[in-house]
């Protein structure tokens, strides 16, 4: 989906007035130069920075610098607005978009991976918001490295971020893997691991002591028992590229960008129930960025 491009530039998403989200190749029409350069805000319209040719928040080319002297009148300006992905949707919240016209609907193509990603995204009334921006920075591999690890390498957690565990950033490191773990295939490449027993008995950061515990009820009534206290997530994949951390003290969300064979930029950003206090939201955000921030203890190794 969305990220699956393989090009330098990738998606320009907009929300119209009207709440009306288009997505467009965000590559000028005229010599495929870089149209949008901001990660968020509002704009009226966008010019690219080479030549000025300019589109509006629908993708039309609304104005062309020299139009009848260097084109003589003859562009038709319909035929050269942004490239539209051919299919948008949105899931409680997260936007997926193809360019793929024969993909299936969102909603199929999800499947029992939407089940799971609901213990995220809906647990509280008002969903999720990110906090603190987003967090990018390049990892010299292939994209599928980084999506297969989040989509079912458990295996590697005890003992390459063995020396953070340790230090306290996560739970004290056991000696053998326990049998409360389980890892799951919903389908058209997505998976996940999770647990079946809590996992912050041993809640070392004081403002998210018991916020779990405080939530069950709600999340009980709007999720079921099994999602409220049975299975708990902790890392996934929506295939190809968007992943998920969610071990309840922090909860991080993915893009891996292709940039080539050997080369993938990560769009990370820590994502927190709406509802949550302040006090909540700000610990969960500075635990994401300490443990898989950039400068993480867990991203570095
Ligand atoms: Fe954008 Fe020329 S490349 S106006």
């Amino acid at each position: 989906f969305f990220s699956t491009y393989m090009g330098e530039d990738p998606v320009l998403v907009v929300r119209n007035s009207q709440g009306k989200v288009n997505a467009f190749l965000n590559t000028c029409r005229h010599r495929g130069n870089r149209v949008c350069r901001a990660d968020a805000g509002s704009a009226s319209a966008f010019t690219c920075s080479y030549h000025g040719w300019t589109y509006d928040t629908a993708g039309r080319l609304i104005a062309v610098p020299n139009f009848e002297d260097a084109y003589f009148g003859e562009l038709d300006r319909a035929e050269w607005g942004l490239i539209p992905v051919a299919r948008i949707d949105q899931y409680k919240g997260l936007i997926f978009a193809t360019f793929d016209p024969a993909a299936p609907p969102l909603g199929e193509y999800l499947g029992e991976m939407a089940w799971y990603l609901d213990i995220l995204l809906d647990r509280r009334e008002g969903g999720t918001e990110v906090v603190g921006g987003v967090h990018k920075w390049v990892m010299p591999c292939n994209w599928k490295f980084a999506a297969d690890n989040f989509q079912g390498d458990s295996y590697h957690v005890r003992w390459t971020h063995l020396s953070a565990s340790i230090a306290g950033f996560g739970r004290r490191p056991e000696k053998r893997p326990t049998e409360k773990g389980i890892m799951i295939d919903t389908g058209n490449g997505h998976g996940l691991g999770a647990q079946l027993a809590p996992i912050d008995d041993d809640e070392p950061i004081p403002e998210l002591r018991g916020y779990n515990e405080a939530i069950f009820r709600e999340v009980e009534k709007r999720l079921g028992s099994e999602r409220a206290g049975k299975i708990w997530p902790i890392h996934g994949n929506v295939f190809p590229t968007f992943s998920l951390l969610w071990p309840n003290r922090f909860h991080v969300i993915r893009v891996w960008h292709p940039k080539g064979p050997a080369r993938t930029e990560v769009w990370s950003w820590c994502i927190v129930d709406k509802a949550a206090s302040p006090e909540v939201k700000a610990a969960m955000a500075r635990e994401s960025v300490r443990t898989f921030g950039p400068g993480g203890a867990f991203e570095e190794d």
